[in-house]
């Protein structure tokens, strides 16, 4: 949440930072705002709103500076006003700050910097960052300028609790940032005489491919000319600079209208790319480079706990039915942030994953450290290279599926889907799974990004069915078993974009309680396989149908349905159980986008949501 950009180099660093600034928009988009520093003046712009009216508001100002700092903000503390927006300043003129996260002890921060003579503006917690350490600042000896500037900003923070990602300039420094992180992510980008600072790389690829990734706890001092990365405790700390494998076109959005629908049409690649040398030799079964643990020690597992929020946790409810059915091992699923506070009994030899495609979220992060607290080991996985919880893991896989800019998750959720699958086969031929059965699991596994091309091509029937449903106030997902979870995400979807109401229920549980929903104008979406369930859902559906209820079918192809039972029948291929929520998942996707369109909503900046969860 919050995206933070920040410049330092030969060019004019408002530019620099408002394009930064619209590709990390996702993160936040209440506010926007940019502060440069021309000698001692800053110069400063921000507003409520998106990017794109900060950029318009700007095009006459001047800023010339070739330092600053930019944010694109989701408010915690105060409301969406002009005054809220990020660059802060401090009273005296002397700082200015961006700030990802909260500040929990601002309030006395505050008490004790209003005796000071500090004033506020605003409502936010991130004020007091900046009014505390301009009064460090005043009272640092004076040594040079840049390091009383760097202490100010380690005063300031040891005596803060929270979180926070900050970018600060100060006046009497015109061509130097000191940015910190603990709990927020910050990134330092590396260029041909120039640095860029940013919450992710998406900000920063156009301009260089190396960064270094800051840890918690960690100050970096930058200069026109070089930088310096300490800790709260004033160690020296060696950087590792990295380098990203993302390309820019992998950020932009190209020929497609919406990042979601240029997503979506990426899940074959996406697929394909999270299972890239992933099978054994033999093709019977799955490996994973990253996991540091033996198989040995992997068979002591009697336990498998799976940690997640949002679409995500989800996916950890198809795997948790993919590896109790295929290697018959005990799964809980909890929402990381109940996980973090529940205090679970935990069997000795338990194993925890954790699914995070920013590998930001707090709620994720928080649940794995507490789960590491208690003395296990857990696995991450993560789409996001050097992401908080992918360096806190033990061990881990990451997705491979490139950015996901769209708020709405599609791609990494159906490689979640696929790694999780692939976790089934990979601890069930461990134990009963024989070769033979692995063989043919392996088979349909590489066969799912065709199913998936193929069921794309469904897009424009789901076009039609979303211009005659988009007028409904409310929808059912309803789907059994693995295609359960795929109903809870249909359901998410839906809502997520498109503000329409929508539940994901078991379809035998529906009758006690949602049913009671059902008229003519509530639509429920049936996820129905051939197969053992097959008649059991379609009783469901025939409960529905006595009630007057539409319904459309989103149905694998051998399925008989009853004539005039459906109103709507989207046929998606047959395919392996592990594949199966995999495909399903498509037409859903569609299903929601297109609704959104059709209601002209916002779909990859949908109200009130950001893709990256880093407050509580
Ligand atoms: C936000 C996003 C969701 C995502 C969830 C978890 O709510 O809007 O699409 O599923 O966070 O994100 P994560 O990065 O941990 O997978």
């Amino acid at each position: 949440m919050c995206g933070i950009v920040g410049y330092i180099g030969k060019q004019k660093a408002s530019a620099i930072i408002l394009e930064g600034l619209k590709r990390l928009e996702y993160r936040g988009y209440d506010s926007a705002g940019v502060a440069t520093l021309t000698g001692s003046r800053f110069d400063l712009a921000k507003k409520i709103g998106r990017v794109a009216g900060l950029i318009k508001s700007t095009s006459a100002q001047k800023m010339p500076g070739t330092t600053g700092i930019g944010h694109t903000r989701w408010a915690t503390h105060g409301g969406v006003t002009d005054a809220n927006a990020h660059p802060h300043i401090s009273s005296d003129q002397k700082i200015a700050l961006i700030h990802n996260g909260v500040i929990e002890n601002y309030a006395s921060i505050k008490k004790f910097l209003l005796t000071k003579g500090y004033t506020f503006q605003s409502e936010t917690d991130t004020e007091v960052l900046g009014n505390l350490i301009a009064y460090h600042y005043q009272k640092e000896p004076a040594t040079s300028e840049g390091s009383r500037f760097v202490e100010s900003v380690r005063k300031t923070l040891r005596h803060v609790e929270g979180t926070y990602g900050i970018a600060v300039m100060c006046g009497d420094c015109p061509a130097e940032i000191v940015a910190a992180r603990k709990g927020s992510p910050l990134i330092l980008g590396v260029g041909d005489g120039e640095y860029m600072l940013a919450s992710d790389v998406s900000a920063i690829i156009s301009r260089t491919q190396n960064v270094v990734y800051l840890k918690d706890g960690e100050i970096v001092h930058i200069t026109a000319k070089s930088f310096s990365i300490s800790t709260l405790d004033s160690e020296d700390v060696s950087p590792v600079i990295d380098k990203v494998t993302w390309r820019i076109e992998d950020a932009e959005l190209g020929t497609h209208a919406h990042f979601m629908e240029k997503e979506i049409f990426e899940q074959p690649a996406a697929l394909e790319n999270s299972m890239r040398g992933r099978f054994s030799e033999d093709g019977s079964t799955a490996q994973f480079g990253g996991l540091n643990i033996s198989a040995v020690d992997f068979r002591q597992i009697d336990r498998f706990h799976f940690l997640a929020c949002g679409s995500a946790w989800h996916a950890c409810l198809v795997a948790e039915h993919l590896i109790e059915r295929f290697a018959r091992v005990p799964v809980e699923v909890d929402y990381a942030s109940e996980f973090r506070y529940r205090n679970t009994p935990l069997s000795k030899n338990a194993l925890f994953f954790t699914l995070s495609q920013s590998g930001e979220t707090i709620d994720t992060l928080a649940a794995m450290r507490e789960a590491k607290r208690k003395g296990y080991k857990v696995l991450a996985v993560n789409n996001v290279v050097g992401s908080s919880i992918a360096r806190e893991a033990d061990g881990g896989v990451y997705q491979h599926v490139g950015p996901e800019i769209g708020v709405a998750s599609t791609k990494a959720f159906t490689s979640q889907l696929l790694l999780g699958a692939m976790l089934a086969l990979y601890v069930g031929r461990m134990r009963d799974m024989s070769f033979n059965d692995g063989v043919d699991y392996v088979h349909a596994l590489k066969g799912a990004p065709d199913l998936v091309r193929k069921t794309l091509e469904l897009a424009p029937q789901l076009k039609g069915i979303a211009k005659r449903y988009a007028h409904y106030h409310d929808f059912l997902f309803l789907g059994r078993l693995s295609l359960f979870p795929v109903a809870l995400e249909g359901a998410l979807k839906l809502k997520e974009i498109s503000y329409i109401h929508a539940e994901g229920y078991p379809a035998a549980e529906m009758k006690h309680g949602p049913i009671a929903l059902i008229s003519e104008q509530c639509p429920s979406v049936f996820l129905v396989p051939s197969g053992e369930m097959f008649n059991k859902v379609v009783s469901s559906m025939q409960e529905i149908k006595a009630r007057k209820g539409k319904i459309i079918a989103i149905a694998t192809e051998k399925c008989d349905l009853p004539a005039g039972l459906a109103d709507e029948v989207i046929l998606i291929p047959e395919c392996h159980e592990a594949v199966l929520p995999i495909v399903a998942t498509v037409p859903v996707q569609l299903l929601s986008y297109y609704i959104a369109v059709e209601l002209n909503r916002d779909v990859d900046k949908p109200r009130n949501l950001a893709k990256s969860v880093t407050v509580e």
